[in-house]
């Protein structure tokens, strides 16, 4: 089926972009030049209220490559992507990837764990991106550089690639109906619950004693702690209420700064949420409808109960207060998750293998997310905040990107995929080089469709590295097969 979005690749000029976006009624401004460092926006440095400084405004957001060993270590596969996020010259790694607290909490058998046993295979990644980012700009006092810990909740296959062994903390009807989960399945019990913070603990002093500057308490994508932020139906001291919602993140920090005092948060969030997305008969995607006995839909963090593709920004902003109040600066706005609406989360021309045909042409959804990254920011000024779903803009992206920060509508521009497939692109962006454009990322999804069918993650489509492997074929014979049955 053709698709009727005009792509990316082929609006030429500045004025082509702004073209579109008027055609679509969006907001999505840009500036026609992009002003390298010294003087661009982009390459402005960033003060914590600490005193620490950041380099410049671009951030590596996190990225797994479901290649790790089946302990947890890192593999060469690992450390190149490590070494590639420390090349691209971004002065704040939002966490290099997601990394389990412990086994049960893995979102695939080869994730990232951290337990006395790993502990020199993480010291390695870091120091692998250190060194690249040491050869590549020539400094690494302006460098920050987190751990994302995360635990998989809902999501969790510890054992085996295709199996779910979920831990969850409400019954979610439709994710159970898509899922196969049974209705039946024992929530994580509240003790449960306080063995898992003080794993959060426990690994956030194992962190900073191999030298990361923070740890990223991941609350998004529908993941553990992002599930915490919508168990309303939950009972008992983590659920229900705003406060009892919130009270996972608030003994993390608790535990945290009690045992590991000097070490900096973070908080990456899903800033909203919306129901999931399933293919409908032409393969595009359709939402699905839950109503509770009240007539809402109550599992969307940062959406509208009642209008289930609005954004309702009440309890987000509860959420940023709340961070602000424990003195965390560092914050991520995502959206969404990948599993269930990647649309939503990373806007994307061709969809993954899991997914569907984008109901919305994704600059909307970029709109989406950097326009409400623009509005949390105007009411939270004191907070640095990391803004994401820039890939898609491609070409664009720099020019976008330099718009947003030096108006204030967001304080760093993350990179996801961009990071994948052209990782020195900040580095080209401050030193006024032209872009390549041969590795700009146009959202095949390979690195997402590879692992969806066990597979390694990377960029395979562009990535020399990552071409020549045998997964490489493998990954367009996964999409042959997927075009012929449809
Ligand atoms: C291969 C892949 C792995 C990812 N792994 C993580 C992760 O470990 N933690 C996380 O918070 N987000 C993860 N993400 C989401 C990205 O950080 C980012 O939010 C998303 O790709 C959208 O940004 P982009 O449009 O710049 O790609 C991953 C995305 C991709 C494509
Ligand atoms: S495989 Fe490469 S081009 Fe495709 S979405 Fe991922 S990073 Fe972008």
């Amino acid at each position: 089926m053709a698709k009727p979005y005009l792509r990316v690749a082929r609006m030429k000029t500045a004025q082509d972009f702004r073209d579109y976006v008027a055609e679509l009624g969006i907001y999505l401004p840009l500036d026609e030049k992009v002003e390298p460092a010294p003087d661009g926006a982009l390459a402005q440095t960033y003060t914590l209220k600490t005193g620490r400084v950041i380099g410049n405004r671009f951030s590596i957001l996190p990225m797994e490559g479901w290649d790790g060993t089946p302990d947890g270590l890192p593999t060469e596969y690992t450390l190149r992507r490590w070494t590639n996020f420390g090349r691209s010259g971004a002065k704040l790694i939002w966490g290099g990837e997601a990394v389990a607290v412990r086994h049960d909490g893995r979102a695939n058998p080869n994730q990232l764990m951290i337990n006395q046993h790993t502990l020199g295979g993480l010291a390695d990644l870091r120091q692998a991106l250190v060194g690249a980012h040491q050869a590549q700009m020539g400094s690494t006092d302006d460098l920050l550089v987190g751990l994302q810990l995360t635990h998989s909740g809902r999501f969790s296959r510890p054992n085996e690639k295709k199996r779910l062994e979920p831990q969850i903390l409400y019954h979610h009807p439709l994710l159970e109906q898509i899922y196969k989960i049974d209705p039946n399945l024992p929530v994580m019990t509240d003790a449960q619950i306080e063995d898992l913070i003080a794993d959060y603990v426990r690994a956030a002093g194992q962190a900073h004693a191999l030298g990361f500057d923070f740890v990223d308490l991941k609350h998004c994508h529908g993941y553990l702690g992002h599930e915490f932020l919508s168990a309303r139906s939950r009972p008992g001291p983590y659920g229900g209420s705003f406060e009892n919602r919130t009270r996972f993140l608030r003994e993390l920090v608790a535990g945290i700064r009690r045992d590991v005092p000097g070490l900096l948060l973070g908080v990456r969030f899903s800033a909203y949420d919306f129901p999931p997305f399933r293919p409908g008969p032409d393969g595009v995607g359709v939402v699905q409808d839950y109503r509770d006995i009240n007539g809402r839909y109550p599992f969307a963090f940062g959406g509208d109960q009642n209008d289930t593709l609005t954004i309702d920004h009440s309890e987000p902003r509860r959420f940023l207060e709340l961070l602000q109040s424990l003195e965390i600066e560092l914050v991520n706005l995502s959206a969404g998750s990948p599993y269930y609406n990647p649309h939503m989360q990373r806007p994307a021309y061709f969809p993954p293998s899991d997914g569907y045909q984008p109901p919305e042409d994704p600059l909307v959804s970029v709109a989406r997310q950097i326009n409400n990254a623009a509005t949390l920011k105007a009411s939270f000024p004191d907070l640095a905040i990391v803004g994401t779903g820039y890939s898609y803009l491609q070409d664009w992206l720099p020019h976008v990107g330099q718009y947003a920060v030096r108006t204030g509508m967001v304080d760093f521009v993350g990179l996801g995929r961009m990071a994948l497939a052209y990782p020195e692109m900040p580095a080209d962006v401050l030193a006024g080089k032209p872009l390549d454009r041969k590795r700009i990322c146009r959202t095949f999804s390979d690195c997402t469709t590879a692992p969806r069918n066990g597979m390694i993650s990377g960029c395979f489509p562009l990535d020399d590295f990552y071409k020549a492997l045998p997964e490489a074929e493998q990954v367009k014979q996964v999409k042959a097969e997927q075009k012929l049955a449809s």
